[in-house]
């Protein structure tokens, strides 16, 4: 079908899936994945018209490639990101679009360079290290995954982007983080059927003091590096330091508050949901974990891990990745159409919602064998080089592509191959819990472990 744009009556121009409105709001409210059109796991594209806008689901990798690539410019942020988001991470790097993002982007890019990450190595190792010995203290009851990870992922990036956080409450700022986001299905369902953003709904109250929490606890990490006047060589530096190409003019507390809640939000919660599904993943599959730690073994001569250790430890790397094919941390991301553009045979016009379910795409039946199966050889390098780049993308695609992947890898791998290095971890044979978006991916029950010293 060659479809010509024609917004006012978009059913006959576009093969639109039927969507029950009761349905959808349900599901978003508990859990956004389940308000997915069932066919996104099965159909390379997916068209639905709900609360007056056409909504379209991509999922075939080249549709993908040709919208948040090759059309990226005539792709905004949109009203959902800035409701959902925009009250924490304000007009920050993650929110923003066009030459706003674009100074935000450049002013960060260096504290992300290949060397620069090199350097934060020892950092991410020590940081691991420190966890395994609270482990090695207290390691007879199970252990709970996704809070020991988060605190993990958080020292590190306190530790490397901030220098250290001047004595930031990590367990605080968890709890409020969690508080902030637990409601945000509410927020969508809210966006959807247009009501104001007054609006009264479970969870409010404390998702807003969460934000003012939070946002006063970065605001005095910056007044105190303002008031000593010391330059250091981390991000707030960064931030504090930047100036727009343009107009020299640099950024005033309230943005670099923006810029620094989004770090320390994206740049540790999903590396930590990641781990933790891994894992979770490597308890159920005793032989993956046996080849990882023969790999750590092989790498490290038995020794610690070090910095140049990590690039070679590939197996890890296999077995990370494949963990965020099956429970990928930012399950989806959106765009809203600023400009008319095409994609294969469509006219997509201004106003339709784009969504790139990365969850449906990593479990779609063209794209993957079995797709519910663990398997990390999916990710050896002849294998993965045979399918389409855009079939796996956990960290997004284009130039809104996840600035901390390589840090998030880099992090991930350190982390994992500390701790397998003195435990062995098995679980119980329950299934899996459910997981839930909560704009990342959490299990809907606890991950436990179970830790056997080696
Ligand atoms: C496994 C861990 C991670 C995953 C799966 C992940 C995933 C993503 C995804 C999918 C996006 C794109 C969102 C979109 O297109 O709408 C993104 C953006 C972003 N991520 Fe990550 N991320 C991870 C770790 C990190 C880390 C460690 C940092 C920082 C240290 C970070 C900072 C950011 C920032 C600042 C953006 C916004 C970039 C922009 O819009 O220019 N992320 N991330």
């Amino acid at each position: 079908m060659n479809a010509s744009v024609n917004a006012a009556d978009l059913s006959q121009t576009f093969p639109l899936t039927p969507r029950s409105m009761p349905h959808v709001l349900l599901s978003l409210i508990r859990n956004p994945l389940d308000a997915l059109p069932p066919e996104v796991f099965t159909e390379p594209v997916v068209f639905t018209k709900v609360g007056g806008k056409l909504r379209v689901y991509l999922t075939d990798p080249e549709l993908i490639y040709q919208a948040l690539v090759r059309n990226s410019d005539a792709l905004g942020k949109g009203e959902d990101v800035r409701r959902v988001l925009g009250p924490a991470l304000g007009n920050g790097i993650l929110t923003s679009d066009g030459a706003h993002w674009k100074w935000q982007r450049q002013s960060v890019a260096g504290a992300f360079r290949h060397e620069k990450l090199l350097e934060l190595q020892p950092a991410m190792i020590a940081a691991a290290g420190r966890r395994r010995d609270l482990w090695l203290a207290d390691k007879n009851g199970p252990i709970d995954l996704c809070p020991e990870m988060m605190r993990t992922t958080f020292d590190i990036i306190v530790g490397t982007m901030m220098s250290g956080g001047d004595g930031i409450d990590v367990d605080k700022v968890e709890r409020n983080i969690t508080n902030y986001l637990k409601p945000t299905g509410w927020k969508f369902a809210l966006g959807l059927l247009g009501l104001p953003e007054w609006m009264p709904h479970p969870g409010k109250e404390k998702a807003r003091s969460a934000v003012a929490f939070l946002r006063a606890t970065l605001g005095a990490v910056i007044a105190e590096r303002r008031r000593s006047g010391e330059e250091r060589s981390d991000l707030v530096s960064m931030l504090l330091g930047a100036a727009d190409p343009e107009t020299g003019r640099q950024m005033n507390d309230e943005e670099v508050i923006d810029n620094l809640m989004t770090f320390i939000t994206a740049g540790h919660e999903t590396t930590a949901l990641g781990l933790a599904w891994t894992f979770h993943l490597l308890a159920r599959h005793p032989d993956c974990q046996a080849r990882l730690f023969e790999e750590i073994t092989t790498v490290t001569g038995g020794g610690p891990l070090l910095g140049e250790h990590v690039a070679r430890l590939t197996y890890a790397r296999q077995v990370f990745s494949e963990a965020m094919r099956l429970y990928p941390p930012a399950p989806i991301i959106s765009r809203a159409v600023v400009r008319e553009f095409t994609i294969g045979a469509h006219t997509i016009p201004a106003g339709t919602i784009i969504y790139v379910p990365i969850y449906a795409v990593h479990r779609h039946a063209d794209l993957w064998e079995e797709p519910q199966l663990f398997d990390p050889d999916r990710f050896e390098p002849e294998t993965a080089r045979n399918r389409h780049r855009y079939a796996f993308m956990p960290f997004g695609a284009g130039p809104r592509v996840c600035i901390g992947n390589a840090f998030a890898m880099m992090e991930a791998v350190a982390i994992l191959a500390v701790l397998l290095q003195t435990f062995r971890v098995t679980g119980s044979n329950e299934p899996s819990p459910k997981p839930v978006m909560k704009v990342t991916l959490r299990p809907m029950h606890p991950l436990t472990l179970n830790l056997i010293e080696r």
